[in-house]
């Protein structure tokens, strides 16, 4: 059986495609057969962010809705990296349940990271109740990690235990929270009640692979970050590094 992992946030703007996008590329490397399912429905970007968007002929909404089967959705991003594109507008005829039966689909795969929307609507409602484990993404400011404990709030009703939550601090970066008075890494972990599971430092080269997507630097501290969290996830111990 697959996992499947949720990645969400509350607020927007946050870097969870970006997160979704390294951590499934990640695995992938380390020997993981991984599918990213974009749900986020109608504002999707992993396509760019992976740079295969020329690529897509079909959505994970026609393989729910049966306009085309499983295979034919998929688009391969690498050997063991497979990416279900989100469709350009929001579908009436998918169900809260559209994305547990779509990853029932997609149980030969290794791990299976669902991209969610913002907020804490049914989207929301639709990825927690197709996944094993949340993470949930916020930045070191009062309203990120206020919106990343209503999202995990909404998560708990949908069935994820509070023991399979964790959160990533996005775009931190040490001085700043300091010099700004912003949320420091125990702010951030108190005020959500979700035990951290990695920070990610900011780095300026991201949104330009995201335009670009061209292939991550191996040694940037940000792609070293996300190797540590995909270790964790993983079960290693693995040190926090700030
Ligand atoms: N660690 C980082 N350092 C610098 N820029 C980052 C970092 N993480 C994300 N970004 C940038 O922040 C912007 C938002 O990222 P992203 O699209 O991944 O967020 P999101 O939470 O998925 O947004 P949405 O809520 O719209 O789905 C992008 O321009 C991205 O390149
Ligand atoms: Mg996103």
């Amino acid at each position: 059986m697959a996992e499947k992992i949720m990645i969400a946030s509350g607020k927007g703007g946050v870097g969870k495609s970006t997160f979704a996008a390294f951590l499934g590329m990640r695995a992938a490397k380390n020997g993981s057969k991984v599918l990213l399912i974009d749900a986020d429905t109608g504002l999707g970007a992993l396509d760019i962010l992976l740079g295969v968007s020329d690529r897509v002929m079909n959505t994970w909404t026609d393989v729910v809705l049966g306009h085309c089967d499983r295979e034919n959705a998929l688009v391969n991003v690498s050997d063991s990296l497979f990416l279900l594109p989100s469709p350009s507008y929001y579908p009436d005829d998918i169900s809260d349940d559209s994305i547990k039966t779509l990853t029932g689909l997609y149980e030969d795969f290794d791990l299976i990271i669902i991209d969610a929307s913002a907020g804490i609507d049914s989207n929301l409602a639709m990825c927690a109740k197709a996944c094993d484990r949340a993470v949930f993404v916020a930045t070191a400011d009062e309203v990120s990690v206020k919106c990343a404990c209503a999202a995990a709030g909404e998560a708990e009703k949908y069935g994820v235990d509070r023991d399979d939550m964790r959160l990533v601090i996005n775009r931190f970066v040490k001085k700043k929270a300091v010099k700004s008075k912003l949320l420091n890494v125990d702010g951030v972990i108190d005020k959500s009640g979700v035990m951290l599971l990695g920070i990610l430092p900011e780095d300026k080269k991201i949104p330009f692979l995201s335009v670009t997507g061209t292939q991550p630097d191996e040694k940037s501290p940000f792609v070293k970050a996300v190797g540590r969290i995909n270790d964790r996830i993983n079960g290693k111990y693995i040190p926090l590094k700030i």
